[in-house]
């Protein structure tokens, strides 16, 4: 079949028998016609210590979802499984970092209740240290089973969890660890990455030298060899469980209190502190997993994210589990050992769900499709796509050659702050490729111009969201008026995302990318502003822009506008330097890969930077609107 970008394809009549959805446009309507009662159904079918009293309390711009029920998000992910035969089913399957492609997996598997047992240790460890409900723990740690272990031990207790993606340097640390107050600190002594060894443990020092508010950090050894304590503070992981009880009751919280909180970029400043709740983000993860992967008691889920990002959160973590299913969580990258290592593993584990990010689809489908022909890839039944648009060739790729044309792919739209799937496929509707198909069950979304009214089919405009969902923010933690700013102001009564779209005739929406200063590095979401403060921290430079330039393989790629101070000439050593302090700064996913030296910059009258303008001039497009520039 020769297939390309748009055209429909029809689903599987296999998968469209399996799935919970046949009809998604008589579902869709019911759950818009009345989405309280949709939610309500599905939050039935999970575990609450007490009911709600109300399913929604919509008190613009705030929602507060289940109110006045108590819960926990561990009740459903773990607790609600053990008096059931899923008991001792496979709850999480880890596979380590292999040295060479020869090397035997080491793999840990633990049962639902193998996993209650360690999550219950850690978390009376917590509770030994004196962490209570509403305390911060940060999560400063590589893909290892012990992360996945202290997230849920954390809200186990009622304890709030940040995690912090371990690529990040000590600087970005450290911003976070001083906004959410955290009382202790989840590390471990480094990471294999490749063939490189991650001194991790040194940013952990460096992030906490001064800082007032962490009394403990718990080191897990992971690179076997006893290094990693390096200050009164610190102790072993191993040293902290062994003397607790396997058994601790799981705290009921409200609904609505605060489950974590991930830091996020936005266009201005400093990450936010994105708040998530127990109840209705328990609910809202739970049932788009569900309905969008089709999920079955037999599924052995595996999406590639990392804890660091709200993907790995919701789908990798709480979600499968709630669901009751396998989820399986490879260590390393896609290209080490080798360029086959995930083939491989989809093979050996039997991998019926992949989730994965563009980025990565993109960067295998260079290697062709030869090496994939090694393996069978039959246990495949549906694939996923986030994190950025997907272009149809990858899309494409992905379809043929990964699920053999008969897998269909979710290419799901969300973020960070709507915390489960929005706009996204369910595996019985056609497909167009590079659109993420419509809104999910009980969501409104749109796409408007600037004054919020409704455009044109094949226009671009503004994605808003004109409801609340259960998986909602509560707050950006800290700073309710960049809540209100952020979301709720730019276009008035609705979320506006930050995103824009196009919906074409049929009413599928195609994501266009962010339209704002956000730039998305390999689906890494990074701010112009922490980039540029990254840059003006160097002696030499006066001023910084920094935008985001089409790449593809990366999505979008870094490139800087500098400034030097008088007297200051720019070469490449200098470019070098630059290069590295970023790095340092925010982490080596943030690495320039372009660096202009300029005179000036194009400034509005009040002297804010017109990114815009300098990337419309770098892509060699019209300019726009350029009223407000000063010059
Ligand atoms: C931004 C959110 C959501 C989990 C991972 C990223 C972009 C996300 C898609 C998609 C096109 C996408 C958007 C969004 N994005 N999924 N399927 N198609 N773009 O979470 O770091 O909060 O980033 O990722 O630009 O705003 P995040």
């Amino acid at each position: 079949m020769i297939y390309n970008q748009f055209m429909l394809i029809n689903p599987d009549p296999v998968i469209v028998g399996e799935s919970f959805v046949k009809d998604y446009d008589a579902l869709y309507k019911e759950s818009i016609a009345n989405p309280e009662a949709f939610w309500e159904k599905l939050a039935k079918e999970l575990s609450w210590d007490k009911p709600w009293d109300k399913v929604l309390d919509w008190q613009y711009p705030y929602a507060r979802w289940f109110v006045g029920a108590k819960t926990n998000i561990v009740a459903n992910a773990i607790d609600r499984h053990l008096s059931t035969p899923a008991a001792d089913k496979v709850a999480m399957i880890w596979v380590a970092q292999p040295t060479d492609s020869a090397q035997k997996d080491e793999v840990v598997t633990y049962t639902y209740k193998q996993l209650n047992e360690q999550v219950s240790k850690f978390a009376n460890g917590l509770k030994s240290l004196g962490v209570k409900k509403g305390d911060k723990v940060m999560i400063y740690m590589p893909r290892v089973p012990e992360q996945f272990i202290a997230m849920l031990a954390s809200l186990k207790i009622g304890a709030v969890h940040s995690v912090v993606y371990s690529g990040f340097s000590a600087t970005a640390l450290k911003t976070r660890v001083t906004d959410a107050s955290a009382k202790v600190l989840v590390c471990t002594n480094g990471y294999p990455y490749g063939k490189k060894t991650v001194d991790s443990k040194a940013n952990v020092d460096e992030a906490l030298k001064d800082n007032k508010t962490i009394e403990h950090v718990i080191v897990v050894d992971r690179l076997k060899n006893g290094s990693g304590k390096t200050t009164p503070r610190d102790m072993f992981w191993s040293e902290l469980v062994e003397k607790q009880s396997p058994e601790c009751p799981t705290e009921m919280v409200e609904a609505t209190d605060p489950a974590f909180i991930l830091y996020t970029s936005g266009t201005t400043g400093t990450p936010k502190g994105v708040v998530h709740a127990h109840g209705g983000y328990m609910v809202g993860i739970y049932a788009t997993l569900k309905l969008v992967f089709n999920i079955k008691p037999d599924d052995v889920f595996w999406c590639t994210a990392d804890a660091g990002w709200i993907t790995g959160h919701s789908y990798i973590l709480y979600s499968p589990l709630i669901n009751g299913v396998t989820t399986f969580i490879y260590e390393g990258t896609p290209t080490y050992p080798d360029i086959e290592i995930w083939w491989k593993l989809i093979d050996n584990y039997k991998i019926t769900k992949f989730y994965t990010a563009p980025t990565a689809v993109r960067s295998l489908m260079k290697f062709g499709e030869e090496p994939l022909k090694k393996y069978r890839l039959s246990s495949l039944k549906i694939l996923g796509s986030v994190g950025e648009p997907i272009n149809p060739e990858a899309w494409l790729w992905f379809y043929k050659y990964v699920g053999h044309e008969k897998c269909p792919i979710m290419d799901t739209w969300w973020q960070t702050e709507t915390g489960m799937h929005m706009i996204t496929p369910v595996p019985s509707v056609g497909l167009k490729p590079g659109s993420a198909f419509k809104p999910f069950f009980g969501i409104e979304a749109d796409v408007v111009d600037e004054k919020g009214n409704k455009v044109p089919p094949n226009t671009q405009g503004y994605l808003i969201i004109k409801k609340p969902w259960p998986a909602m923010l509560l707050d950006v933690y800290n700073n309710s008026k960049r809540y209100h700013e952020t979301y709720f102001e730019k276009i008035p009564d609705v979320y506006f995302s930050g995103d824009s779209a196009k919906i074409d005739e049929d009413g599928y929406f195609w994501i266009v990318g962010r339209n704002d200063d956000v730039i998305k590095v390999s689906g890494h979401r990074l701010g112009s502003a922490e980039l540029e403060s990254a840059f003006v921290s160097h002696p030499k430079v006066a001023e910084a822009a920094v935008i985001g330039k089409p790449d593809d393989v990366k999505g979008e790629s870094i490139k800087a506008f500098i400034i030097l101070k008088q007297g200051i000439t720019g070469d490449d050593v200098l470019k070098d330097e630059l290069k590295q302090l970023v790095r340092k700064e925010i982490g080596p996913i943030a690495t320039p890969d372009a660096i202009d030296f300029v005179d000036k910059l194009p400034k509005t009258r009040s002297g804010k930077i017109m990114r815009r303008v300098l990337k419309a001039q770098e892509l060699g497009q019209p300019v726009g609107d350029v009223s407000t520039l000063e010059d």
